[in-house]
C-alpha cells in the first residue's frame, strides 16, 4: 500500500461538505474560549450525543481537555467573517462578540442557525486530534440560511443557482477562470497586458470559443471548481470560476503563468480583476475562499444570497 499523502487526503475529505460552527467553552481562568470546527456531527439522538474533533496542536486544545461542557453555535450565512476570526491565531476573539450563557455556561454567540449546550461526556483520544463528546442538555434553530463549506472554500447553493441561471438566460455574460497550476495563476497576454483567461461561455472541448475550448487548444485542461466572482461591470454581468488547472508543458502562445506571490495587482487596469486578484492571493493564504457579489464597484464577500 502506498504511503496517504496528508494533503491529498485533505482534498479528498475536503470535497465532503459541511456547515461551520464555533465550538466554545469557558477556561478555568473564567475566560470565554472557542474555535471554528467542521468536524462537528451528531452521534445519538437517545441519549443526545454529538461530537467535535480538536487538533492537539490547537491553541485552545488545554481549555476544552478540562472543560466541563462545550456549546456548539452553528453558523449562519451572515457569519463568514466570525468563523473566519476563530479560525484565526491569537488576538481576542471575544472583542467585538455578543454571547449569553444558558444551561451550562459555555457561550452562546448571537446571530447563529442554531446551537447546542452540551457537557463533556467523554473526550477520546484520535491521532493527531481530539474528539469531545457531548451530551446536548439545551439547544434551539431558527430558520437562517446556514453556512457551508466544501473543498476549502465558503459555500453557496443558492448562489452558484443564480450564476448559473444568469449565465444560461443573458447573452451578456463574461465568464472566467482564476486558474492555479502547482501554485501559479494561469494568465493570456492581450498587447503588454496580462487579462485572466474568459470567454463568453463555459463551453466544453469541442467548442474552441468557449473558456474550456480555447484553453483545451492550448494544451489546458481546465475543469471548473468553485464559484469566485459574480459581478455586472455595467454592460455585462461576469462570472469567475476558481479552479485548478493541468498542463502537459509549460503553456506556450499567449499564455504564461505567474507564481502567486509575484502578482502585481496594480499592472491590471481593470479595477474589478485588480480587487479579485487581491483577495484570492490574501485567501490562498488561508486556503479558505469567499464568493463576491455585486457590481464592478461595490459589492460584499458572501457566503450565500
Ligand atoms: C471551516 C473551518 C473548519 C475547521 N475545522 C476544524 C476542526 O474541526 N477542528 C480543529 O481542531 N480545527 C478546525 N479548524 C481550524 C481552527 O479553527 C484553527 O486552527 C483555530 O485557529 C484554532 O484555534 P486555537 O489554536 O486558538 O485553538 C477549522 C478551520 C476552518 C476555517
Amino acid at each position: 500500500m502506498s504511503k496517504i499523502d496528508p494533503r491529498e487526503l485533505r482534498r479528498s475529505l475536503g470535497t465532503f461538505a459541511t456547515g461551520v460552527t464555533i465550538i466554545t467553552t469557558i477556561d478555568v481562568t473564567g475566560e470565554p474560549r472557542g474555535f471554528t470546527a467542521n468536524s462537528f456531527t451528531s452521534v445519538s439522538l437517545d441519549p443526545p450525543l454529538v461530537l467535535v474533533c480538536i487538533a492537539k496542536e490547537a491553541g485552545s486544545l488545554d481549555a476544552f481537555e478540562t472543560a466541563q461542557s462545550y456549546a456548539v453555535n452553528i453558523l449562519s450565512e451572515k457569519q463568514r467573517d466570525l468563523s473566519t476570526l476563530f479560525a484565526s491565531r491569537g488576538e481576542n476573539r471575544y472583542a467585538d462578540v455578543n454571547w449569553t450563557k444558558k444551561s451550562t455556561g459555555s457561550p452562546i454567540l448571537n446571530g447563529t442557525a442554531a446551537w447546542l449546550d452540551c457537557t463533556m461526556e467523554q473526550t477520546i483520544d484520535a491521532g493527531d486530534h481530539i474528539i469531545l463528546m457531548g451530551k446536548v442538555v439545551a439547544h434551539e434553530h431558527n430558520a437562517e440560511p446556514i453556512l457551508g463549506y466544501c473543498r476549502g472554500a465558503y459555500v453557496s447553493l443558492g448562489l452558484a443557482q443564480q450564476a448559473m441561471e444568469i449565465a444560461e438566460q443573458d447573452s451578456r455574460v463574461r465568464v472566467g477562470g482564476i486558474i492555479e497550476i502547482d501554485g501559479q495563476l494561469l494568465f493570456k497576454r492581450v498587447g503588454n497586458q496580462l487579462q485572466l483567461p474568459g470567454a463568453s461561455r463555459v463551453g466544453t472541448v469541442d467548442e474552441p470559443r468557449s473558456l474550456i475550448g480555447e484553453l483545451h487548444l492550448n494544451g489546458i485542461n481546465f475543469k471548473p471548481g468553485s464559484l469566485y466572482s459574480v459581478y455586472d461591470d455595467g454592460s455585462t454581468h461576469v462570472i469567475y470560476y476558481r479552479g485548478e488547472g493541468i498542463i502537459q508543458s509549460a503553456p506556450t502562445g499567449d499564455y504564461c503563468l505567474q507564481s502567486i506571490q509575484k502578482i502585481d495587482v496594480t499592472s491590471f487596469s481593470d479595477k474589478a480583476v485588480a480587487s479579485m486578484l487581491g483577495r484570492y492571493i490574501e485567501e490562498s493564504h488561508a486556503d479558505v475562499f469567499g464568493i463576491y457579489v455585486g457590481n464592478h464597484k461595490n459589492g460584499a464577500v458572501h457566503a450565500s444570497k
